[in-house]
C-alpha cells in the first residue's frame, strides 16, 4: 500500500520539505530512510504528527554528516544507541538507526544491537506504533506494516506484539489505557488479558519512569477518561495500594469553572483522595514526586483529615480558615471535587472563593506605630485582626485600629 497522500496531507510542507531532502542524502549514500512509530499512527489517523521519528537502516552517522555538510543543519544529541537529535531547517526531528533490543529481566532498559528495519519494528510495542513509511525516493510513501496496524487502527485495537510485551516494560500498560482512550480504541482480548497478568511487574519499574508515564497521561486532552480505565482495571493500585480512581473528582475535573489549579495538579489529587497521612511518604517515594507535587498528595491526606472539623455545627469562617491555612489550593479544589458532603463542599468552596484572598487592612507596621512591641505579639495581634476580619466583626481599617486598642489593653498610642 502506498500512502503518499497521507503524508502530503498530514505533514506541514516544511517537514515534508525536511524529510525529502533527507531522502535525497540517503539514495547516493545506499541508505533506506523510513518514517516511523508514533508519525505514522498519527498520519494514517489522519492527525498532523507531533513529532517526525525517522527510521535508518544503518550508517546513520554518514547520513547525518551528509546532512549536516549542506549547512542549515545541526546535531543537538547523540546517543551509543545510534540515535541522533537534529534541527534541519529549524525543524527539530529524530533518526534512529534500526535496532534490535532484548530485556535481560523485566523492568531493565534494554540491550540494544544493530538490527533490520524488521527487527526495529518488531521491538515496538504495540501493532499501531510498529508500521514504518518510506521515505526512499523511489518508494517513497510505501506502506510496511508487518503486525496489520494499519488494519489495527481501522479497528479501534490496542494489540501488543508479543506476549511479553507488558513484562519486558510494564511502563506499556500505561501507554496502552493512554491510547486507548485517546480514541475510544478497545484494548484486544489477549492484550488486556496479558496486561492483567503483568500488573505485578510495576515492580520493576524506577520511579522516574512511572512518574513519566504519569505525566504524559496527565497532559493528554482525555486524561481522566485515562486515569478512570486505569483505576478500573487495576493499574492504579498495581502502581501503589493507596492509589484509586475516584469517579466523583474525575467527572469534576474540566467541568470546573473558574478553577486556578494546573489541571494536572487536579488529576494527582484525584488519585490520592482515599490516601492515609501514613501512607503520603510512599506514594511520594513511589513517583519520585518533587517538593511541589508532593504537597499535593500531603495536603490531600491533610484536607481529608480535617475534613471532620468542617462538619462541626457551629464552625466559624475563621475557623475554616485556620483548618485550610497554608495547605495547597490545588490539593484543597481537588478534595473539592471529590466531595460528597454538601456542607463540606460548601466550607472548601468558600475557602477558596473568600477565604483565603481575604487580607487585613493593618500591617505589622502600623501596629507597631500604634505602640506594639516588636516581635511575636505583632503577629499574634494581626491573627486576631484576620480572625474578626473574616467573622465579619471588623469591616475597616478604623475597626481594627479599635479592635487592635482593646488587644493591647490601653498600652497602644494612637
Ligand atoms: N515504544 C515502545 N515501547 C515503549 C516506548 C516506546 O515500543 N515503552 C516505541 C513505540 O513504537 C513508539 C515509539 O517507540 O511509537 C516512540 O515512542 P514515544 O515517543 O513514547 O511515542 P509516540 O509513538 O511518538 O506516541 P505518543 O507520543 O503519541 O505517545
Amino acid at each position: 500500500m502506498n500512502v503518499s497522500d497521507r503524508l502530503e496531507e498530514r505533514l506541514a510542507d516544511d517537514h515534508l520539505a525536511v524529510l525529502r531532502s533527507i531522502s535525497r542524502h540517503a539514495t547516493p549514500l545506499g541508505i533506506d530512510v523510513y518514517l516511523v512509530g508514533g508519525s505514522v499512527r498519527d498520519a494514517l489517523l489522519d492527525e498532523s504528527p507531533h513529532d517526525v521519528d525517522v527510521m535508518v537502516s544503518a550508517d546513520t552517522e554518514r547520513l547525518v554528516e551528509s546532512i549536516v555538510r549542506q549547512g542549515n543543519a545541526a546535531v543537538l544529541k547523540t546517543t551509543k544507541f545510534g540515535t541522533w537529535s537534529l534541527t534541519v531547517e529549524d525543524i527539530a526531528l529524530d533518526l534512529s538507526t534500526a535496532r534490535r533490543e532484548t530485556y535481560e529481566r523485566p523492568g531493565a532498559l534494554p540491550t540494544v544491537f544493530p538490527g533490520t528495519v524488521d527487527d526495529d519494528l518488531a521491538r515496538r510495542d504495540f501493532s499501531i506504533n510498529a508500521m514504518a513509511i518510506s521515505l526512499r525516493e523511489d518508494s517513497w510513501g510505501d506502506l510496511l506494516d508487518p503486525h496489520g496496524g494499519a488494519d489495527d487502527l481501522e479497528r479501534g485495537l490496542v494489540r501488543a506484539l508479543h506476549d511479553g510485551s507488558f513484562v519486558d516494560d510494564a511502563t506499556r500498560i500505561l501507554r496502552a489505557i493512554r491510547y486507548a482512550c485517546r480514541r475510544d480504541f478497545r484494548l484486544e482480548t489477549r492484550t488486556g488479558e496479558l496486561l492483567e497478568l503483568a500488573l505485578p511487574y510495576f515492580n520493576t519499574i524506577s520511579p522516574d519512569r512511572v512518574r513519566h508515564e504519569f505525566e504524559r497521561i496527565f497532559n493528554e486532552p482525555r486524561a481522566a477518561k485515562i486515569v478512570e480505565l486505569a483505576g478500573r482495571l487495576g493499574v492504579l493500585s498495581a502502581v501503589h495500594p493507596a492509589l484509586k480512581a475516584d469517579p466523583v473528582s474525575l467527572r469534576a475535573i474540566g467541568a470546573t469553572p473558574g478553577s486556578d489549579a494546573p489541571r494536572a495538579k487536579l488529576l494527582l489529587g484525584s488519585i490520592v483522595q482515599s490516601i492515609k497521612g501514613e501512607d503520603v511518604a510512599s506514594v511520594v517515594e513511589r513517583l519520585n514526586l518533587n517538593a511541589e507535587w508532593a504537597s499535593i498528595v500531603r495536603d490531600v491526606a491533610e484536607v481529608r483529615r480535617r475534613s471532620k472539623g468542617l462538619m462541626s455545627e457551629d464552625i466559624a469562617k475563621s475557623g475554616v480558615y485556620r483548618l485550610l491555612q497554608g495547605l495547597s489550593g490545588s490539593a484543597i479544589e481537588s478534595c473539592l471535587n471529590a466531595e460528597t458532603d454538601p456542607k463540606v463542599s460548601h466550607m472548601l468552596r468558600l475557602y477558596l472563593d473568600e477565604l483565603r484572598h481575604v487580607r487585613t487592612s493593618l500591617d505589622g507596621n502600623d501596629l507597631m506605630t500604634m505602640g506594639v512591641p516588636q516581635g511575636p505579639a505583632i503577629g499574634q495581634m494581626l491573627e486576631k485582626l484576620l480572625d474578626a476580619k473574616l467573622d465579619g466583626l471588623v469591616n475597616s481599617a478604623e475597626d481594627e485600629r479599635g479592635l487592635a486598642r482593646q488587644l493591647c489593653q490601653g498600652e497602644c498610642r494612637g
